[in-house]
């Protein structure tokens, strides 16, 4: 069988995902194996269009694709998000249809299910049966029973392209259907407030709708607000993944990202990220601003920030997107005010909702940075986070004394603390179990109530 590798990412054949790949061809050497390196060789794809048509040609010969990538930034690199831009934009969609697909990334397993979901979307879109991929924790390879689970895997897929199955679709198609927010008149308020408040976009001038809802925010927000177009900005590229961050949170690249992440993403009281969609996610150009904030660390430093999304798009239709959205401040440990889409047919109301999230943003700042408590998104994310870095302490020095610091390892403690030694072994005793759980409601009342008299108490004292 013909297979061809789309391998996103930069690292090429440094890969560690692409080791992955390796070892299926070592297992499996009846099979052929073409592989394009799409993460590394996207600015001469981009630019050759004689280079992508081989690409292409290679697909349409292949009898199964495989998508391979590491996971940046709770989604695919930047890079191969620009090649899938690229085939849409070409209109080249007709090269893929048909055709079996799965994926094989590697990860921290910091939502790398996001990355596996946008893959498959694309792929249904793109007209493929998509079979679900392979996510490896990035090590994995090394150990005797994942390699085995590995070839099982590969085996699988070989069986769905020899056979041509169909894969149950997941998908139903994009629509868009309303009209350009176009609000009337809108009285700027005056800038009495002092609070640091940017918005970052990447709104192009035909993007009408995104620019207006800038515009709202901007005049209504009764305080000075920076727009940062990251199109205008001057950087020179995706990440390339190669880590020399890692020890000083420094990236290699002489550009302007770093200096516009800290001064107006960090260093800020809230953030409006105000973005278009593109296909099923943001534009490659967020992606690269995205993958470059890797430079940073896991380190979460928008604590007690607001932050606020204004997206032009069917994001109703993207639960991929809306989640990454979502999860984005959790992990930040900023407070999501709100996100605003043009999904509205009356422009009125879409002013509305960015008054309320002005409203939010401005109660947040104002009431001790209040930040909602975390969901699963935040507390899945920070205990994948937190035990990467003691795991990897020595490749993330910054990251490691940053958590050490700031109490984030923080590993469970035992309820019922010393006294969990006498009750672990009684509890095996029915009769002492009964007489527990018969008391446990009792206990946990008389706890919660203790707290609610004392404020009781204070309240009636004032
Ligand atoms: C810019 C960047 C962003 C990353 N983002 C994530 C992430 O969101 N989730 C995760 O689990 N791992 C993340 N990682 C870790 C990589 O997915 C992991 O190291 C992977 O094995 C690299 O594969 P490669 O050598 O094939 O490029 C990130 C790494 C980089 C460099």
């Amino acid at each position: 069988m013909k297979l061809v590798i789309l391998n996103g990412s930069p690292r090429e054949t440094k890969s560690v995902t692409y080791q992955y790949l390796r070892y299926i061809e070592a297992n499996f050497p009846m099979h052929k194996y073409k592989v394009h390196h799409i993460g590394r060789k996207i600015k001469k794809i981009e630019k050759d269009q004689e280079y992508f048509d081989l690409i292409l040609k290679d697909i349409k010969a292949a009898d199964g694709v495989i998508w391979i990538y590491p996971v940046y930034i709770l989604s695919v690199p930047s890079q191969l998000k620009r090649f899938i831009e690229l085939v849409f934009e070409r209109k080249k969609l007709n090269y893929f249809k048909g055709k079996n697909a799965t994926s094989i990334s590697t990860s921290g397993k910091f939502y790398d299910h996001l990355a596996h979901n946008y893959i498959h979307a694309i792929s249904e879109d793109f007209g493929m049966n998509y079979f679900r991929g392979y996510s490896a924790e990035m090590m994995e390879l090394l150990k005797k029973k994942e390699r085995k689970r590995l070839q099982n895997f590969a085996i699988q897929f070989f069986i769905q392209c020899e056979n041509k199955l169909e894969s149950a679709k997941v998908c139903l198609p994009l629509t868009f259907d309303y009209p350009v927010y176009n609000p009337s008149k809108i009285k700027v308020q005056p800038k009495t407030k002092k609070h640091k408040i940017s918005v970052l976009t990447d709104a192009s001038e035909s993007d009408v709708s995104l620019n207006n809802m800038i515009d709202t925010f901007v005049k209504l927000m009764p305080c000075e607000v920076t727009v940062v177009n990251i199109n205008n900005a001057n950087i020179k590229g995706g990440c390339l993944g190669c880590l020399n961050c890692a020890s000083e949170n420094i990236c290699f690249y002489p550009d302007e990202h770093n200096a516009i992440f800290k001064k107006y993403t960090v260093e800020v009281d809230a953030v409006v990220y105000a973005y278009k969609t593109q296909d099923r996610y943001l534009s490659s150009g967020v992606k690269i601003f995205q993958d470059r904030s890797f430079f940073n660390g896991h380190r979460p430093v928008f604590m007690g920030q607001q932050h606020a999304f204004f997206v032009s798009g069917p994001l109703k239709q993207m639960p991929i997107l809306r989640e990454a959205i979502e999860a984005m401040p959790e992990v930040g440990r900023a407070n999501l005010v709100g996100i605003v889409t043009d999904e509205y047919t009356d422009s009125k109301q879409i002013t509305t909702l960015i008054q309320n999230v002005i409203d939010g943003i401005l109660w947040g700042i104002e009431h001790g940075k209040y930040t909602r408590p975390k969901t699963f998104l935040g507390v899945g994310g920070h205990k994948v986070f937190r035990d990467l870095i003691h795991t990897y302490q020595v490749v993330f020095p910054q990251d490691y004394s940053y958590y050490k610091k700031h109490k984030l390892f923080d590993w469970p403690k035992i309820f019922f603390g010393d006294f969990s030694f006498i009750l672990k072994p009684l509890m095996w005793f029915s009769s002492f179990r009964k007489r527990f759980f018969a008391q446990s409601d009792k206990f946990l009342i008389r706890m919660f109530s203790k707290v609610i008299k004392k404020e009781e108490d204070e309240k009636t004292k004032k």
